[in-house]
């Protein structure tokens, strides 16, 4: 420091330590990609679920537990770079237990619903539980979503958990004992991927999805009104009343189900002179994706323009359930202590169209034995500043 001033000296050092601080922040910030698992809480048959907390290195975080395999929390940043919670979420294993409207949970052995609760497949007649106005919803009244699955977790840039699950012949109603495989990867470009793969040994039907529903505000501040959603597809799966598919599908053009371009979601929920709306009660429809195979493609894209927000949604799957949250009512409390309302939650779930055992032209969610079920789902988020 000979021959600079006091003043200019401690500048100097104030500017080191400045430099210091920011690198350290850095440090921080930018942390290793990591997976931890805590205890999460008890189920009534003494068994333990765990909370399996996955991080990628920008800081995003996905926290699973293997009750259900449901999504206990997943954040991501704002146009600010603010890492927030994007889900709607419950604050303990028990309130998951005693009521969840599948907040964040994995669906089987199939996602949405089958007319009767009945199918016929080789001939034989199968006769479901029946859990939604006399049709079988989310693979009955113990689905997929309130089971404990066998949990792996793997370490690595891009931490995953594998989820592993049997089946039973008969469970539900279901032919076939069914090996389930789900595996969530945190990716480091900020996406979630969801890889599901199933066989059987009795030929069976299955449609697996995720019914995470999201709120890109962040902390589901208010309703998903004003987020703006494209979905690619040129049509949608009418329902009748019972929401079950009448077996023709729609073209989206010049009606309230067109999102083929960016369109906010209040815009038309509430359009009394259609139909389709009124029986979804908003909107809990099927969408047919455009693009044929099982190749990965682009189904849906979600903006919300205060947080800047983007998700978007990329599947195998040949359509998309978009549900509105029309069945909320504020009778379950989310993880802030405030009671979430109706549509204050968007669900986008991949998968085959509903009620395909009983649909013969419908694409066939049928597996026998010797097939491998495999799908895969990305939800990725980003911002865009306008
Ligand atoms: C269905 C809705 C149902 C909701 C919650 C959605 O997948 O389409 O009709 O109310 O799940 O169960």
């Amino acid at each position: 420091m000979k021959g600079l001033t006091p003043f200019l000296s401690l500048a100097l050092l104030t500017g080191l330590l400045t430099m210091n601080a920011c690198s350290s922040k850095k440090e921080t910030t930018e942390q290793k990609a990591s997976i931890e698992k805590t205890a999460y809480g008890q189920l009534a048959g003494g068994q333990t679920a765990d909370l399996y907390t996955l991080r990628n290195e920008s800081g995003m975080t996905a926290q699973i537990t293997n009750y259900g395999g449901i999504i206990v929390g997943l954040t991501a940043p704002d146009k600010d770079g603010k890492f927030e919670d994007v889900t709607l979420g419950q604050d303990s294993l028990s309130a998951y237990v005693k009521n969840n409207p599948y907040f964040g949970a994995l669906i089987g052995r199939y996602g949405n619903r089958i007319a009767k609760g009945k199918f016929t497949l080789d001939g034989k007649t199968y006769n479901l539980v029946t859990n939604n106005m006399g049709n079988h919803l989310h693979g009955g009244t113990v689905g997929f979503d309130k089971v404990l699955w066998t949990a792996t977790p793997i370490e690595g840039d891009e931490p995953a958990l594998k989820l592993t699950y049997t089946s039973k012949d008969g469970e539900e109603g279901y032919p076939g004992n069914l090996n389930v495989t789900v595996t969530y990867t945190l990716q480091k470009d900020n996406a979630l991927k969801i890889d599901y793969e199933a066989t059987t040994d009795k030929p069976t039907v299955v449609n697996l999805t995720n019914h995470t529903y999201f709120n890109l505000t962040g902390g589901a501040k208010r309703d998903v009104l004003d987020h703006v959603v494209t979905l690619n597809a040129d049509r949608f799966i009418p329902v009748d009343k019972t929401l079950i598919p009448t077996g023709k599908l729609q073209p989206v053009a010049n009606t309230p189900f067109d999102f083929t371009q960016p369109t906010v979601i209040g815009k038309r929920i509430n359009d009394s002179t259609d139909t389709q709306i009124k029986y979804g009660g908003g909107y809990d429809h099927g969408w047919v994706l455009n693009g044929s195979g099982d190749s990965l493609k682009l189904a849906a894209t979600v903006y919300e323009p205060t947080s800047g927000r983007v998700m978007e949604v990329r599947t195998t799957e040949p359509a998309i359930q978009f549900y509105t949250g029309n069945f909320l009512d504020g009778s379950v409390t989310g993880r802030e202590g405030f009671p979430y309302k109706k549509r204050y939650a968007l669900c986008l779930e991949t998968e085959h169209y509903p009620d395909s055992p009983n649909q013969s032209s419908f694409p066939t969610t049928t597996l026998r034995p010797g097939e491998t079920y495999k799908t895969t789902t990305i939800y990725q988020f980003s911002t865009r500043k306008e």
